[in-house]
């Protein structure tokens, strides 16, 4: 069994928002030979209430309110926040909840209690910007060492990004201090980039298909989908978008499905000085005469069909 923490800066519902996060949620909860034991929230697609809020409700969907909610970062160790989409949105989400509450503490400090007290059984899948996992190394440098492995969805490795006010990948962009520290921790990790996750999609289709189960959670979250594409439409006429890219699933896919994705070990870092190339991440892949010590595996290659289908499998259940 592959037990699982899951980091999250989930909105799925929270109109304007990024869905993935929750379809990632969906998928850990789901698979048999995965146990999601703790859902921690940070600052990111949204504010850390709103995502503590989203995450409460998508568990309560999901038929598993029991499963812990931990508050955590709500903003970048040094960076300022950037816009979020305003709280009001969520009310409604508030108020089906009926008052319920995320579990006391602070994520960083939840991280370190469950991962110490089951030490190399813990994989910890990161899907937001990593501020709450650089706290929890900064806090108990032992983390590194009794974490089984780290999974993050961050960076862009293999090919650059053409928008310039956010050359690299949202999650690192946003608080790229905290990714040197994890990047620089020691702790066994494996990123997954955007030049890979942008190639599994959720079509329009598929989120027809989901809303029409009449199933609790993919009913909602395939309005959610197709909410979030009609955004994407809209933001960004000229791509014509009819899908959803499915980043934050495949990260959670890979922790008992490593083989869905080709691995390579690299030498990653990632430039937190310049405002030009802000949270730029840069792999050194070893293929040089002396190459430098890795630091993380790095996804290179993803088997989108086998993972679509294998996602879709189990959200349509939902
Ligand atoms: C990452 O940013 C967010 O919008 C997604 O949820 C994903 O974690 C992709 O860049
Ligand atoms: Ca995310």
């Amino acid at each position: 069994m592959h037990r699982i923490i899951l980091d999250t800066d989930v909105a799925m519902g929270a109109p304007g928002s990024d869905i993935d996060d929750g379809f990632a949620m969906a998928l850990a909860v789901d698979l048999a030979d995965q146990s999601l034991e703790l859902v921690t929230t940070v600052n990111g697609n949204t504010d850390v209430e709103t995502a503590t809020v989203v995450a409460l409700d998508l568990l309560d969907r999901l038929g598993r309110p029991g499963i812990p909610v931990v508050k955590g970062a709500p903003a970048p160790l040094l960076r300022p926040l950037h816009d979020h989409p305003a709280r009001d949105r969520v009310a409604g989400l508030r108020e089906r909840l009926g008052g319920r509450a995320p579990a006391p503490g602070r994520a960083a400090t939840a991280i370190i209690d469950h991962v110490l007290a089951n030490p190399g059984e813990i994989s910890l899948v990161a899907i937001g910007p990593l501020t709450n996992v650089a706290v929890a190394l900064i806090l108990e440098p032992s983390l590194s060492s009794a974490v089984k492995e780290i999974v993050v969805m961050g960076g862009v490795f293999l090919r650059t990004t053409s928008r310039l006010s956010m050359p690299g990948e949202f999650n690192i962009w946003i608080d790229p201090e905290a990714a040197a520290i994890v990047l620089n921790s020691g702790a066994h990790l494996r990123f997954i980039g955007l030049d890979v996750t942008l190639q599994v999609q959720l079509s329009r289709c598929d989120a027809d298909r989901l809303q029409a189960t009449g199933r609790p959670f993919a009913s909602y979250a395939g309005r959610c989908a197709n909410a979030w594409i009609d955004y994407l439409r809209a933001a960004y006429p000229r791509q014509g978008f009819d899908h959803a890219p499915m980043h934050d699933p495949l990260a959670v896919a890979v922790v008992s499905r490593p083989q869905l994705v080709t691995w390579r070990p690299a030498r990653v870092v990632v430039e937190a000085c310049s405002d030009i190339t802000r949270g730029v991440t840069v792999a050194d892949l070893l293929v040089s005469h002396r190459p430098p010590q890795p630091n993380c595996l790095v996804a290179t290659e993803v088997d989108s069909a086998a993972f679509i289908e294998f996602f879709l499998n189990h959200v349509y259940s939902l």
